[in-house]
Parts: structure tokens; sequence; C-alpha cells
């Protein structure tokens, strides 16, 4: 086959980028420049990031961002976010602003639970395995017991195993299902090794156990793995105030206000089409918050829009009620984070910024990932509810187009200057672009 390499991850990085370069590239000079203007030069750094992932060719930067003003339960926060879409990072300032005048947010983690699954396959009577599944659940427990040790110590651990009889939904199929409490680490390692354990004893005992028929002994495991399904580890973030105090520069009319906002919400919840792009936007404060903060974004996207599917349609994850002249908006979200572990004792940004939210626990840090989503979202629908999200999206991304033309700081200037008072698109900026340079 042609374009194919063996041993490629045994290259030095050089060759890799050699090889790729004479099999790709035309302008080879110029795409080696780039891939080396990226990388760092203090060379213990770089090699750290290297270190990270198979094959580093270099580094991909996306902007680390921050947004201040957030009121936390009386805790004042700047909120650090790693994202490259334009608008989010003023969004999320700009309702974290709103929201500091009128009381900040509240926000509750309602439970930690986490899960795991060994997933296997038992041909035989089920009164049987329900029989040796009782007889072995200690051994299974006391089996992991130099695994969960330290966990333990600290509070955290094994919380139970049950067995699950799904052979109704797939022939012969039954799984170990485990609830972990794994504190300030996400804990994706420790629930993987204590269930690759789970399967370890269960199929060996399965073979000594004498409520079995011989046919009965032989299960079979098909996996042992973490659920990124976390319904159980759920934070609830909440935003209220009276309905005249909603009043402000861009939002002159209150109760209209409140009133459209709460049915921008409500469509979200019944319309699966609209509740996507709600739960999107809502998902732009929580990813860049999740990245700088080192922790694992798309298993909290796979669990967070499971969760939104729940009731078996797709909704939104946040829900907004006026009752007795109070406007309150809310999301509750499950989020498995951790504040120590994986990258974030390694990726220096990462610890800068759990330090800028004054080195949270896992805890302290869902509730502020929870509240980033529903600022994020809060600034979606006021935008989108008054004066549409062109507007403020446009302003924003400008200065990408500026950038794609190769503005001068001085164009750069005066062009921002004139469109503070000129509505932004792609045409006016170009024609705009033009004009100064003719
Ligand atoms: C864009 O990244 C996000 C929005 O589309 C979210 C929304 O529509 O609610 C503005």
């Amino acid at each position: 086959m042609p374009n194919t390499i063996s041993g490629f991850s045994k290259l030095t990085k050089s060759e890799k980028i050699e090889w790729l370069l004479n099999t790709y590239f035309t302008d080879k000079d110029n795409a080696r420049t780039l891939v080396q203007r990226y990388w760092n030069t203090d060379h213990k750094l770089q090699k750290l990031h290297d270190e990270f992932i198979e094959n580093t060719i270099t580094n991909y930067y996306l902007p680390l961002g921050v947004a201040p003003n957030f009121l936390i339960n009386e805790t004042t926060y700047a909120i650090p976010m790693a994202i490259e879409e334009s608008s989010v990072v003023a969004a999320a300032s700009k309702a974290a602003k709103f929201w500091l005048d009128r009381g900040g947010f509240k926000a509750e983690v309602i439970s930690t639970e986490k899960i795991g699954q060994v997933h296997f396959i038992y041909k035989g009577d089920f009164n049987n395995l329900e029989a040796f599944f009782n007889h072995i659940k200690p051994k299974l427990i006391s089996d992991t017991a130099s695994i969960t040790k330290s966990m333990e110590r600290r509070g955290g651990g094994i919380l139970d195993i049950e067995l699950r009889n799904k052979s109704e939904d797939l022939p012969h199929y039954y799984q170990l299902h485990a609830t972990f409490e794994t504190l300030d680490a996400m804990g994706a390692n420790f629930i993987n090794t204590c269930l690759e354990q789970f399967a370890s004893t269960f199929k060996n005992e399965a073979l000594q156990f004498a409520g079995f028929t011989n046919e009965e002994k032989d299960i079979s495991i098909i996996m042992s793995i973490l659920s990124n399904y976390v319904p159980q580890c759920l934070v609830r973030a909440e935003v209220s105030c009276a309905i005249e105090d909603l009043k402000s520069k861009d939002i002159p009319n209150p109760e209209d206000f409140a009133q459209k906002f709460k049915q921008a919400v409500n469509i979200a919840e019944i319309e699966p089409y609209r509740a996507v792009t709600h739960n999107k936007g809502i998902m732009n404060g929580i990813d860049a918050v999740v990245l700088a903060t080192g922790n694992d974004f798309r298993a909290v996207e796979a669990g967070v829009h499971a969760y939104a599917a729940k009731d078996g349609s797709y909704s939104s994850l946040t829900h907004c009620s006026i009752a007795n002249g109070i406007f309150k908006f809310w999301i509750e979200i499950p989020l498995a984070l951790g504040t120590v572990g994986g990258l974030t004792n390694l990726h220096p940004l990462v610890k800068f910024s759990l330090e800028m939210l004054q080195k949270p626990n896992a805890k302290e840090l869902m509730k502020i990932v929870a509240v980033a989503g529903l600022a994020q979202n809060f600034g979606a629908l006021k935008s989108l509810t008054t004066t549409g999200i062109q507007e403020g999206h446009m302003k924003m991304h400008l200065m990408n187009i500026l950038n794609q033309f190769a503005a001068t700081d001085k164009e750069k200037l005066t062009l921002v200057e004139h469109f503070k008072t000129n509505v932004v698109t792609h045409n006016a900026v170009v024609e705009a672009i033009e004009e100064i340079r003719r």
C-alpha cells in the first residue's frame, strides 16, 4: 500500500517529521519550519509534552482565556477557559458580571458515585450464578485490598458490587455493576484496575464453585471498564432574582425578557433539534474549563449528552421557572472530574489553572464547571432572545477575519473602531479592508 509505514513509533521525532514531509507535503521546508516553530525552546517542557502521547511531532496551541467575576456560593473566581471559539470567553465574562450584581451563582454537589462494569457471558441457570455471586462477593472486594488501600484511607473506595441480569436484552449477557467513590481523582485508573481484579477473581473462582455444572463454570469475561455515564455524580447550579432586577442596558423590559427566555428553555426541553444546539452552547463553557483543568472532556461530553437523553428523548440540560415574581434558571449535570492525578500534576498550565481556581477539590471543581455551563447558556439565550446571536458573535469573529487578511495593527485599530457602529459580516469586513488599503 502506498504511503503506509511500519515501525513509525520507533522513529525519532525528526525522522517521523521527515517521513511525513516526504510523503504528504509539497512545500516541505515551509511545513518543517511550521512544525518546529511550535516547539518549545525549553527542552524539558517540550519533552514533557512529547511524552503525553505517542508520535508527538509538535504542539497544538489553543488560547487559554479567563472569565473573571464569577461569584459562586460567596467565593469569587476567575475561571480559566481553553477554547478556540471567539465569543465564548466574552459571553462567560458578561454573564458572570451580570449575575455578580444579582447575588451570583449558587451550586451544590448532589452525589459523587462513579460506575464500572465487568461484562460477561454465562450459559446456565441464573439462580446458580446468583448463588455464586453472593458467595464470592466478599472475596471480590478483599482481592482488591492492595488497590483500594490508600483510597479507603482517604474515605473512598468500592461502595458496592451488584450482579445484573441483562440476558433478556442480549442472550447470556450479565454484568458485575460496581459503584465507587474516588474523591478528588477522576478515578479511571483506580476503577479499571479494580474491575480487572474483579474479573480475574470472578472467572477463577467460578472454576472451583461446587454449585455450578461444568458448563456453568466456564464464564467468559468480555471486558472490564468504567462507565462514563455517571448519573449519580451530579451537580446543580442556579441563578435567581426578582424579575424586575433583570432590568439592564440590554434588558429594558425584564418581564418580556423573562417570559421569552423561559420559552427558549421550554423549546429546548421538548425539541431535540434545538436541544442539541442549546446543550452545545452549554458545553462551550463546560469543555473550556474541563480542558483548562486537565480533565477528560470526551468523557464529560459523552456522559452529559447521555444524561440529556435519560428520559427517552434528547432534552435541555438547563431549566427555567418564573414564580411569584422570581426568575430562576438552573442546570443539573453529571460530571466526573479530578483535581489530583492524570494531567493535573503534570501539565504546567493545568497546575496554573487550578491555582487560579484556588486549588479546588473535585466537588468544588464540579460546581465551577457547572456554573460555567449555566453562564454560557444564559449568555447565549440572552443574545438569541434579544439582539440575535450574530451581533456579538461576529464582533468577536472580526479579529479572525482581520487576521485572515493579514491586517496590520493600525488597520485593526481603525476597523475595530469602524465596526463598533457597523454590522459585522464577512463581506462588510472585506470591503472595509479593501477600502482602507485603496
Ligand atoms: C454557538 O457555539 C453556541 C450557540 O449556538 C448556543 C445556542 O444556540 O444556544 C450560540
